[in-house]
């Protein structure tokens, strides 16, 4: 670039930040700030072209259109982008022994049925059944009675209820499940499998265009929450399958990795048993 459209060019950024100093929210003013000059460089470092400049746009506004009331496909970009882990990693400072966090994904659904300690959610599913049980800690070890585990995961085929209304039902695989006054919770499900995140969209096609796989680890997703600790948002992944070492959206955590052991039923069938303790942190800790 010649030195004046240099000139032009910086002259430009600096005016556009003139304007945002004066956003009312100090936070906001900030943001938008470092958001603009990073843009501008970014447009700098690329030499972006008009036609490539079209192209997100175009590309920005098909992610916008193909969000529904259960389809989130800017967190699908964020996810597949590492923008949602990134944040994750940035401002969660879980302290040694407790669970940790990882990214939300976009099928979480507020209020799932409340089930009981040892009731399947597993409404509709031929799928190994898991049994995963153990207790809400404390990062001093105090049991937390009362505790919440709001649970979901995908079916054996890789999808959740809410992408399949009307073939499984809406509260197929999701949970609320209680601890009791020792702490104790026993959830029954079926074993996560390996899935791809949604690839019909325009954040699938970006995939493709990238060269990349869509696929998650197996894991079951759980918020944990009790009064007066930090809520956890969180997975369990299953160490005995694929992906671990390349999800599609950079979710893993050592720490979250768990062994399922299968054993047999009394009926000869298998059933997966995983022993897990989830431990909070007091929030003021
Ligand atoms: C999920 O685990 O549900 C998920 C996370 C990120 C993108 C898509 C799905
Ligand atoms: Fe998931």
């Amino acid at each position: 670039m010649a030195a004046t459209s240099d000139q032009a060019a910086e002259q430009i950024t600096e005016a556009v930040l003139h304007n945002l100093a004066g956003t009312g929210d100090a936070r906001l003013g900030e943001i938008l700030q470092a958001l603009v000059r990073h843009l501008h460089a970014f447009a700098r470092e690329v030499r972006l072209t008009e036609p490539e400049w079209m192209a997100g746009i175009e590309f920005l506004t098909a992610v916008g259109q193909a969000c529904t009331d259960t389809r989130q496909e800017f967190i699908l970009l964020s996810d597949t982008h590492g923008l949602s882990a990134l944040v994750d990693v940035l401002t969660q400072d879980t302290p040694a022994g407790a669970t940790e966090s990882t990214v939300l994904g976009p099928f979480y659904l507020p209020g799932s049925p409340a089930r009981a300690n040892g009731e399947s959610m597993a409404v509709h599913d031929p799928a190994t059944p898991a049994v995963i049980r153990g207790r809400v800690l404390a990062l001093d070890g105090t049991a937390l009675a009362g505790a919440t585990i709001d649970v979901w995961q995908t079916d054996s085929s890789g999808f959740y209820a809410v992408q399949q209304p009307g073939t499984q039902p809406e509260d197929n695989l999701r949970g609320v499940y209680t601890t009791d006054a020792e702490g104790r919770y026993e959830l029954v499900t079926v074993r996560p499998v390996e899935y791809e995140v949604p690839t019909d969209g325009p954040v699938g096609d970006l995939l493709l265009a990238e060269g990349r796989h869509a696929w998650r680890a197996a894991h079951i997703h759980a918020i944990v929450s009790c009064p007066g600790y930090r809520r956890v948002v969180t997975h369990l992944f299953d160490g005995d399958r694929g992906y671990l070492d390349s999800d599609a959206v950079f979710g893993v955590k050592p720490s979250l990795v768990r062994t399922f052991t299968p054993a047999s039923a009394d009926d000869g069938s298998t059933v997966c048993t995983l022993e897990n303790d989830f431990v909070l942190v007091p929030e003021q800790g």
